[in-house]
């Protein structure tokens, strides 16, 4: 029996993916950068098995629920046959466990493909690099190619070869989770891009305007420029919430109460307290904010959350294998 057992975080981007150049290997229209959280993790444990199956949160999915999931074992099992090895015909058991939200723009995703990844591949006999682990989770979920990697990642754009994620420096920051709610999000990522790249008109302006975002990102970060970094990151949040707006007909991810966060992070940055604010493809939104900041941020910001808690997050590390003792 082969086994392994992986682990991997969310990442919250700062430069958002929104939109693909190839939906089958899933390139992106333009890079991406984000932050690997220290929390809200996936713990996957692939074993081969008679049959493939998929257990996430202690409930057994049926067909629908799983098809994501073997459609990347049959990928693991592509590899693993180039390779050589005489696993390739075995099917698996996976089983997952989110400690975040799953689909209400928590990024579960991220981390779920990340795990799966590390921990598939493992399971299947193949020895990957990170970088090709990074090309390997991109195909489960764009943004999981960036939760391979610790503390803060740009994803790049280009081809299968050259779309993966690498570790950049960046100044020292927190994120504050603002849960506004836990629900599955209407409109999934995948087909919210889609409608987005054909009917926004705004869509080319939107490619084009990453591209140049993305650099001023990697620029500030090199500097260490906390206020650049967090006046772009909010910014590009923007930018992608009234990219998808502009969809025919309209998406919106954002609720009025994910406004009213948005307003009272501006009311801390009017109070001296310096802080930005981003949201994904759901109504949650994450503050950024120097370390020592957080705790007064996370305390201005409480009531607005659905539970009365807003998690002080740190930058993380990528996804890795634990011992059966992890688990
Ligand atoms: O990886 P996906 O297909 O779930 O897309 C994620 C897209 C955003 O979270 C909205 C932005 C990003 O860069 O993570």
């Amino acid at each position: 029996m082969t086994q392994a057992t992986a682990r991997a975080y969310p990442n919250i981007a700062l430069v958002k993916y929104w939109g693909k150049a190839n939906e089958d290997l899933i390139l992106p229209a333009a890079g991406s950068m984000s932050m690997t959280l220290d929390d809200f993790a996936t713990t996957t444990t692939v074993t081969l098995d008679e049959t493939d199956s998929f257990s996430l949160n202690g409930a057994e999915q049926g067909e629908a629920g799983a098809s994501r999931v073997i459609a990347f074992l049959d990928l693991v099992r592509n590899f693993a046959r180039t390779a050589g090895l005489d696993t390739a015909d075995q099917n698996a058991r996976v089983v997952s466990v989110n400690e975040g939200p799953t689909a209400a723009g928590m990024a579960s995703s991220a981390s779920g493909f990340a795990a799966l990844a590390v921990a598939a591949s493992s399971a299947y006999g193949l020895e990957l690099s990170i970088r090709d682990l990074s090309r390997l989770a991109r195909r489960g979920s764009g943004s999981a190619s960036r939760s391979l990697v610790d503390r803060f990642a740009v994803w790049h754009a280009g081809d299968d070869q050259s779309s993966y994620a690498e570790e950049i420096p960046a100044p020292d920051m927190a994120m504050i989770a603002v849960p506004v709610a836990t629900g599955q999000k209407a409109v999934s990522s995948r087909k919210g891009m889609v409608a987005t790249a054909t009917t926004s008109p705004f869509y080319p302006a939107w490619v084009t305007s990453t591209e140049e975002i993305l650099k001023e990102m990697i620029g500030a970060c090199k500097d260490s420029d906390f206020t650049l970094v967090g006046e772009i990151a909010e910014t590009h949040a923007m930018r992608m919430h009234a990219v998808i707006a502009a969809s025919r007909p309209s998406i919106r991810y954002l609720s009025p109460t994910s406004l009213e966060v948005f307003d009272r992070i501006a009311q801390l940055r009017a109070d001296g307290i310096e802080t930005y604010g981003t949201a994904d493809a759901g109504p949650n939104v994450f503050a950024i904010t120097r370390p020592e900041h957080a705790e007064v941020v996370s305390e201005r910001l409480r009531d607005l959350t659905k539970d009365g808690e807003a998690k002080v997050l740190r930058p993380g590390r990528g996804a890795h294998l634990v011992g059966d003792d992890a688990l």
